[in-house]
């Protein structure tokens, strides 16, 4: 007899009834009485479940006691028409075999607690849960959606080291790399001698492939990265992970304003990716965490962003600070923007995403380029609702003459970067760009709260299990 094929739960709800099939999954409910058993299977291939129905007369009583949540079944049946309501088919079991059994009293998700503090305690499991099912199934979608657009566009993926001698934006959060024995440091003259270490010098992980996404687009035209990013800031918030995926899109001959309009697209079709093909899980995560979710994510999409410049922003701040609004950090011209400024401005003040530009010099990284006014830089940053800051970039300083004497001027080694500068050395071009928060925006199309529930193994300061 020809071996039946298995087919995945997403496949068997659409399919017609009135055929042998073949199910494999975990089971995420288990209920009946004497005569007939329910079996909720979940495949992971989508949210929804099919129902496996058992006629208890079919099969030996000691089965059912063995098939509990968790556990991993072979389901084969005939499916037919459902006649409970909830699931257009199900499946009527000939045979059930149990692959493994999952015992009740230690498996950490049978547990009433399903809070998303408690999920994080028992991260390795959480992954099949619905919630996690969804968070995972949607960051895959988006992840294609990005190379899906930047390849239709003709933009070349770029893959810039992870390890690296450049500090990128300068803040100095970078987490070293070393193979030096910890307890034995070559010293020479009082100073730890890296010219022993693996590499012969200090390197670390990127913070941002930037710096080398701007060599390939002076020379391929545009490019964009998509990988990991590693910040040893000992930040604890809800949208600060120490390793996070960016998306960095680098384009020669685009100004700030064709920047801000490829950031704008970008997201755009990001949402609107999600809305067609994420829909079941979306539906799902609006209905669990967040009733605001998809009418949210459709209210960006038919509506321009907002452009503002930073010393506008002050000035709007100011004056609701002056009206009573309340602030935790003090704004004035100079100051970085806190997410709570941020949030004000969209949330509250313009109702809608806003990109602000034109900051001031001293709080950009050394290489946005610099405005006729000596005090600004082009930089932009997108803010969402609900998440603040999801989108940083700029156009580059292209002046050989400008980018080095800011160099300078910052007290950064230019010898470090002859490399970089070598850009504008030879036959330099305006130039733009900037970088997605991969996991900022899966809080946006997910309507998660927490950056920690949108990555499967997040690394935050004192944490990075598994
Ligand atoms: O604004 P950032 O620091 O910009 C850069 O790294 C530039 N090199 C980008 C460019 O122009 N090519 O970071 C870019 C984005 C932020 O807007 C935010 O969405 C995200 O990366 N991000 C973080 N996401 C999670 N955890 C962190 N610790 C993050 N830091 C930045
Ligand atoms: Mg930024």
């Amino acid at each position: 007899m020809e071996k039946l094929a298995r087919t995945k739960v997403k496949d068997l709800l659409k399919s017609q009834p009135g055929q042998k099939v073949l199910a494999k999954g975990w089971v995420r409910t288990k209920r009946g009485n004497k005569q007939v058993k329910f079996i909720a299977l979940n495949d992971g291939s989508t949210i929804n479940n099919i129902q496996v129905v058992a006629d208890a007369s079919l099969f030996d009583e000691e089965l059912f006691k063995r098939i509990s949540t968790g556990a991993s079944l072979a389901v084969t049946g005939n499916l037919v028409e459902s006649v409970g309501s909830g699931q257009a088919v199900e499946i009527q079991a000939t045979e059930i075999e149990i692959y493994g059994e999952c015992d009740p009293m230690r498996f950490p998700l049978q547990k009433k607690d399903t809070s998303l503090e408690y999920l994080r305690s028992v991260a390795h499991m959480r992954l099949r849960t619905n919630t996690f099912g969804a968070v995972l199934r949607i960051r895959h979608a988006m992840a294609f959606a990005i190379h899906k657009f930047f390849n239709d566009k003709g933009f070349v993926y770029l893959h810039t080291p992870l390890i690296t001698e450049s500090d990128a934006e300068g803040a100095g959060d970078m987490f070293q790399v070393t193979t030096m024995d910890l307890a034995n440091v070559p010293m020479h003259k009082g100073k730890v001698d890296f010219s022993k270490d693996f590499f012969g010098k200090k390197t670390s992980l990127t913070v941002s492939g930037q710096l080398e996404g701007e060599l390939g687009a002076t020379a391929v035209g545009e490019i964009y990265t998509f990988g990991p990013t590693f910040r040893a800031e000992n930040s604890n918030t809800p949208r600060h992970l120490a390793e996070f995926w960016m998306i960095e899109p680098e384009m020669a001959f685009y100004d700030i304003n064709d920047d801000m309009a490829l950031a704008e697209e970008f997201v755009k079709y990001l949402v609107q990716y999600a809305l067609d093909n994420c829909m079941d899980d979306l539906q799902f995560l609006n209905d669990k965490y967040d009733d605001g979710l998809i009418e949210r994510l459709r209210s960006v999409l038919g509506i321009a962003f907002e452009k503002v410049t930073y010393t506008q922003a002050v000035e709007i701040l100011e004056k609701a600070v002056s009206e009573g609004q309340q602030f935790e950090y003090p704004v004035h011209w100079g100051t970085d923007f806190q997410s709570e400024h941020e949030r004000y401005l969209v949330e509250k003040y313009f109702g809608k995403p806003v990109i602000l530009i034109d900051f001031p010099k001293d709080i950009k990284a050394f290489y946005m380029k610099q405005n006729e006014d000596g005090k600004t830089v082009r930089g932009m940053d997108v803010l969402f609702p609900k998440i603040g800051e999801i989108i940083g970039g700029s156009e580059r300083e292209a002046s050989l003459e400008k980018l080095e004497t800011r160099i300078d001027e910052l007290g950064m080694s230019r010898k470090n970067l002859e490399w970089y500068i070598d850009t504008r050395r030879f036959g330099t071009v305006p130039h733009s760009g900037f970088g997605l928060g991969f996991e900022r925006l899966l809080l946006f199309v997910t309507g998660m709260s927490n950056i920690r529930d949108v990555i499967p193994f997040p690394r935050t300061p004192k944490n990075a299990e598994f």
